[in-house]
């Protein structure tokens, strides 16, 4: 609160460019931590970082270009009429120059001056850009209007982003050209998301990211496509199946495109069981210790799923892969076809000899639990990278890049990364750690939740929950405690539906789905409180930590502790 006063302090000032130019820098660095001690969605937080000051960001996505965005746009009629009945009274009133689209628009550069409009404001920010140089997102918006930039990033705080553009007023867009933006301008990027299950639990609406309620994770051994937990950076794009293209590129055969029918005839269906994990489940636990930047993930950004389609080798092998490629590639690097307002579209890369080898399982899939993927889950063509973060298992997949370069996407190069716990946002160096690809040893319990109250009548308790780990690995035990860890008990693991003959065990180093668990025991006769505790343990012997603490990290990713729920044991009143 204090610091929200400093800044608007330091935003009331004159409209006089020396004034402007001597208080911008404490500003914009105002305007920074206002931005990153939100609750705001993790998407701008660590989109803002990437490409410098939160603030820069917070403006650029202010502003707004007139590409991509704009193919949202819906036309509201009776407020567009109202907004010129508002805008004509106050060209009659206002103290502000009216200014055409043609004069706004001629000012894109820092020669010609940088102009935005907003709400039918004209705000010249040229200052303010040639102080901050690399805001490259800065100048994509020059002479545009910046409302689609805003919904696509819904950026809370707005009013206090608002009030610091209120200082590079300048004047007002005519009542006649700011009807015809209003005809073209973006309602809401997000319009065309599809709908979604009501009990999942949202965790950020736009972009929509969204977790199960525990216990369903543990009802089914397959999560049902509605259940599965949902991740997205942007906006859902809608894609035509009929005009789909994925291409293929970085081969000595040249660029191969495929259709969505040729990539379903021309190589062998393949089906996959694989758990799809964030790295940013349990990052509520991180949470507790000290706070960390991104959505407060509960235990649920976690699902298993049978995917089908072509295997990523087959194709690769199609499109020219040989031995030689392998000399001088590393990487393969996807790119999706959702699209921030500057054209940049979600990406991520996986190392060449996942993606190529036999075992790596890794597939260009179509379908999801026996059926189309659904549009939240990548619709038409996303890839899976079993064992691997789920950030690498790129949705909408448009393009495939074989590479000596990792990809140089945001979310490879500048998010999803882990660091000691001794490392802040001051010191943080984003180059020095690697891309998180395999994840390590996790599990969880589902039921009881946290809180929960067990009738001492019942005599016993029953746990259940996931266990899972990155890479292949095997999950080969899971060990529960109801006294906080000092005495445990082994879990009975599941790899196969309820009622169904379990799975044979996968081949050593391919097991892609998780476990689930169950263990029955009595209460302590003593006990009015059990801490229950899980942990588990894969075939190379890697096991979770015990506490958070140790593995903290600014980011919250890679939380894999072991879990801990707390359950009250209720007396029979007739003994009481
Ligand atoms: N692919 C695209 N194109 N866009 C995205 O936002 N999110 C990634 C990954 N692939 C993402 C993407 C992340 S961070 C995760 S955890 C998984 O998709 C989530 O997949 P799901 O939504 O199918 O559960």
């Amino acid at each position: 609160m204090l610091l929200l006063r400093r800044c608007h302090s330091l935003t009331r000032f004159g409209p006089l460019n020396t004034q402007r130019l001597q208080v911008a820098p404490a500003v914009a660095s105002c305007a920074g931590r206002l931005w990153s001690s939100s609750s705001s969605s993790e998407d701008q937080r660590s989109y803002q970082r990437a490409h410098g000051p939160s603030w820069r960001h917070g403006l650029a996505g202010l502003l707004a270009g007139t590409g991509a965005v704009l193919a949202y746009g819906l036309h509201h009629h009776k407020a567009e009429q109202e907004d010129t009945i508002r805008v004509q009274a106050l060209e009659k009133t206002s103290a502000f120059p009216i200014f055409s689209q043609e004069e706004v628009t001629s000012h894109r550069s820092l020669e010609d001056g940088v102009w935005v409009t907003y709400k039918g404001g004209v705000y010249d920010i040229t200052e303010f850009v040639a102080m901050h140089p690399g805001g490259d997102k800065i100048l994509l918006a020059a002479g545009g209007a910046l409302e689609p930039f805003w919904a696509l990033y819904a950026v809370h705080n707005q009013e206090h982003v608002l009030e610091m553009l209120s200082e590079y007023k300048v004047g007002e867009l005519s009542a006649e050209d700011l009807k015809k933006q209003k005809t073209i301008q973006t309602s809401d990027p997000y319009s065309s998301d599809p709908e979604r299950h009501p009990v999942l639990h949202i965790n950020n609406l736009k972009p929509f990211n969204a977790e199960p309620p525990p216990e369903i994770l543990s009802d089914s051994f397959i999560t049902p496509s509605a259940f599965f937990f949902k991740r997205n950076h942007l906006p859902v794009p809608p894609v035509d199946p009929a005009s789909y293209q994925l291409m293929v590129e970085g081969l000595p055969g040249g660029v191969l495109t495929l259709s969505l029918e040729e990539l379903k005839t021309r190589f062998p269906k393949h089906t996959v069981t694989a758990t799809l994990q964030c790295a940013g489940n349990r990052r509520s636990e991180m949470n507790k210790v000290k706070q960390v930047k991104g959505l407060n993930w509960g235990i649920a950004a976690i699902s298993n799923a049978t995917w089908s389609g072509a295997r990523l080798r087959d194709v690769l092998l199609a499109a020219g892969y040989g031995p030689d490629v392998a000399q001088r590639a590393l990487h393969v690097q996807f790119e999706g076809l959702d699209k921030d307002v500057t054209g940049t579209t979600y990406g991520a890369s996986i190392p060449l000899n996942k993606a190529v080898s036999e075992e790596g399982d890794v597939l260009l899939a179509y379908e999801m639990n026996g059926a189309d993927l659904p549009a939240d889950h990548g619709y038409p063509v996303r890839v899976v990278v079993p064992g691997t973060v789920g950030a690498r298992n790129v949705k909408w997949l448009g393009k495939i890049i074989v590479s000596a370069d990792e990809s140089s996407s945001h979310w490879q190069q500048n998010d999803y990364k882990g660091f000691s716990p001794g490392t802040d946002w001051d010191t943080v160096d984003f180059k020095s750690a690697p891309a998180i690809q395999e994840l390590p040893i996790q599990s969880a319990i589902t039921t009881p939740a946290d809180g929960a109250v067990v009738d001492r009548s019942l005599e016993d308790v029953t746990v259940k929950g996931y266990a899972w780990s990155g890479g292949g690995r095997e999950v080969v035990r899971v060990d529960v405690s109801l006294d906080g860890g000092k005495t445990w008990q082994v879990a009975q693991l599941k790899s196969s539906e309820k009622g169904q003959a379990p799975e044979p065990s996968p081949p050593p180093g391919r097991a892609w789905a998780w476990k689930l668990w169950e263990v029955t025991a009595p209460l302590p006769p003593e006990a009015q409180e059990l801490e229950i505790v899980c942990k588990a343990v894969d075939n190379s012997y890697n096991m979770q930590p015990d506490t958070v603490a140790p593995i903290w990290n600014l980011r919250g990713v890679l939380s894999n502790a072991w879990h801990r729920v707390t359950v009250k044991i209720r007396e029979d009143e007739s003994e009481e």
